[in-house]
């Protein structure tokens, strides 16, 4: 019996969750695993109505479940930064999700901007640092409201924080057992500190996985790349910056954030499962909105939990259904209500 954490949080969250577990309980009555749902009302609504984020006690109960499948933080009354740090990001940090796992694949049947490009051609891993660099707030104004006036905005990268990463990475390559090639994504020519660090760091994890292709690309490069030669990457292990970057990239190659699905791992603890797109506003209470990458984020939950057939068959079905029915990817546009979509993908299951 699995104990997972649901918060749908705002905007269209709660659209996309409600068919991601349709799916989830689908799944459950022909895979037979059983699973015990904790619903949190967390978010922009809860804030403006009790100033509270993240509760103390929501948190240490969080600390215990099997996983958490969030739907989107952001809400247009509430400025932007409060819930992504005091939500989200206090997620990924306080639960030691040390990993952004974010697959770029292009299902059969989906529009990609790429031209000359197929399914067969985009199909890598990006593994996002998930607990440091310029995302650990840490920083100073010095002269602040002057002319004089110097933002500092640290990006902290520690040897066991990024050989953590890097171990993940190695080993999430050898077990993907594709290409086995791993590219580092840095900037070494100008950020020679964090860039030093990682890149020795990489050179000495390599010399225990002889099985597994190293490769290096600056992150400007890999930009280019992901969109001439998809086909060349397998998997990607960059920063959190520069994997917050790249994998909006990604998810625009693999049709959109309308697919794009997102973990964020701590591999011995709590891990929490996301689509990457966003809050919608604009789409919400519509019946518009894609939940096919909140279902692709449940899929990769059950991947993580060990439910491995369940996993395999709800990839199948998004992929019958990204190429049998679905006339694009876009809220609005699919040719299917959001409802409609997650009854396609469990019929199809
Ligand atoms: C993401 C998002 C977050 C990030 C925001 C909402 C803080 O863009 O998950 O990629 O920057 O990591
Ligand atoms: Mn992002």
């Amino acid at each position: 019996m699995y104990k997972i954490a649901v918060l749908p949080g705002d905007g269209t969250g709660p659209e996309v969750i409600q068919e991601g577990l349709k799916v989830l309980d689908a799944l459950s009555q022909k895979c037979g695993f059983k699973y015990e749902k904790v619903m949190y009302d967390l978010g922009g609504e809860r804030y403006k109505k009790t100033g509270e984020i993240l509760p103390d006690s929501v948190f240490n109960e969080l600390k215990k479940v099997d996983a958490i499948y969030l739907g989107a933080v952001g809400h247009p009354d509430v400025k932007p930064g409060i819930l992504e740090q005091g939500l989200l990001l206090k997620l990924r940090f306080g639960l030691q999700q040390y990993i952004n796992l974010r697959p770029v694949k292009l299902y059969p049947g989906v529009w990609t901007p790429l031209k000359d490009k197929e399914s067969k051609d985009v199909d890598f891993v990006v593994v996002r640092e998930n607990n440091e660099g310029l995302y650990v707030g840490e920083g100073e104004f010095r002269n602040k409201g002057t002319k004089d006036e110097v933002a500092l905005q640290v990006s902290r990268n520690t040897r066991k924080g990024v050989e953590r990463c890097l171990r993940y990475a190695f080993e999430y390559t050898r077990k993907r057992n594709k290409r086995k090639t791993l590219t580092l994504c840095g900037k070494t020519n100008v950020l020679t500190y964090a860039w030093d660090l990682w890149e020795r760091t990489f050179r000495e994890i390599a010399k225990e996985y002889s099985d597994v292709k190293t490769d290096y690309a600056h992150v400007d490069a890999t930009c280019m790349w992901m969109v001439k030669n998809p086909e060349w990457f397998d998997v990607i292990v960059t920063d959190n910056m520069f994997g917050d970057i790249i994998t909006d990239l990604g998810a625009m190659i693999q049709g959109g954030m309308g697919i794009a699905a997102g973990g964020n791992i701590n591999p011995g603890g709590v891990s929490m499962f996301e689509p990457i797109g966003g809050s919608a506003p604009k789409y919400t209470g519509k019946n518009v909105i894609n939940p096919l990458a909140a279902i692709c984020a449940g899929g990769m939950m059950l991947e993580i939990l060990g439910e491995k057939d369940a996993a395999d068959r709800l990839e199948k079905a998004v992929m019958e259904v990204t190429d049998k029915k679905l006339k694009s990817l876009s809220a609005g546009k699919m040719g299917y209500s959001t409802t409609e979509v997650g009854d396609l993908v469990v019929k199809h299951l």
